[in-house]
């Protein structure tokens, strides 16, 4: 379990599309293990594995009911509406307002490779909206409507 370098926005590799996994090694595992800890060291609520520096389809959320890692995840159903504040790792100390759907359905695999399928509203579809479109090579800040605008540290804090 490691930390890894968190690449951010001018770092070509976040705008490149990624690669399916098609089989879960010691490798894999271990990349996974690391995400998790560098997501949870910075405060996120999600990481795709582009964001640090590899190109593969893998993303581990936690929104904080614990951890959804899903690979080669594909939304397959969205529904309804939501506008709000949405943040990066890779895009640091800025935010801006982004509309998503409220709903997604995903299909995605787990570490053994097994299929499953993860519903998600609100924050969670919002998170799993963000960390896809990482694996295409796009950020959120393509979405912005209202340009970023600084994080409020000090409210962050409390
Ligand atoms: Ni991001």
């Amino acid at each position: 379990m490691a930390i890894r370098n968190i690449r951010e926005m001018g770092d070509e590799i976040l705008n490149k599309k990624c690669r399916e996994v098609t089989e879960v090694n010691d490798r894999i595992r271990t990349l996974i293990d690391d995400m998790l800890d560098t997501m949870y060291e910075s405060n996120g609520v999600g990481l795709a594995a582009p964001q640090v520096g590899i190109l593969k389809r893998i993303v581990v959320i936690d929104i904080g009911e614990g951890p959804y890692i899903m690979i080669n995840p594909v939304i397959v159903e969205t529904s309804g509406e939501q506008t709000g504040n949405e943040g990066c790792l890779s895009v640091p100390g800025k935010m801006g307002t982004v509309t998503r759907p409220n709903y997604v359905r995903v299909e995605a695999y787990d570490e053994e490779m097994n299929k499953f399928e993860i519903e998600g509203t609100e924050l969670l579809a919002r998170a799993i909206c963000h960390e896809c479109d990482h694996l295409d090579g796009h950020l959120y800040v393509e979405l912005v409507e209202d340009g970023l605008h600084d994080v409020n540290y000090e409210e962050d804090d409390e």
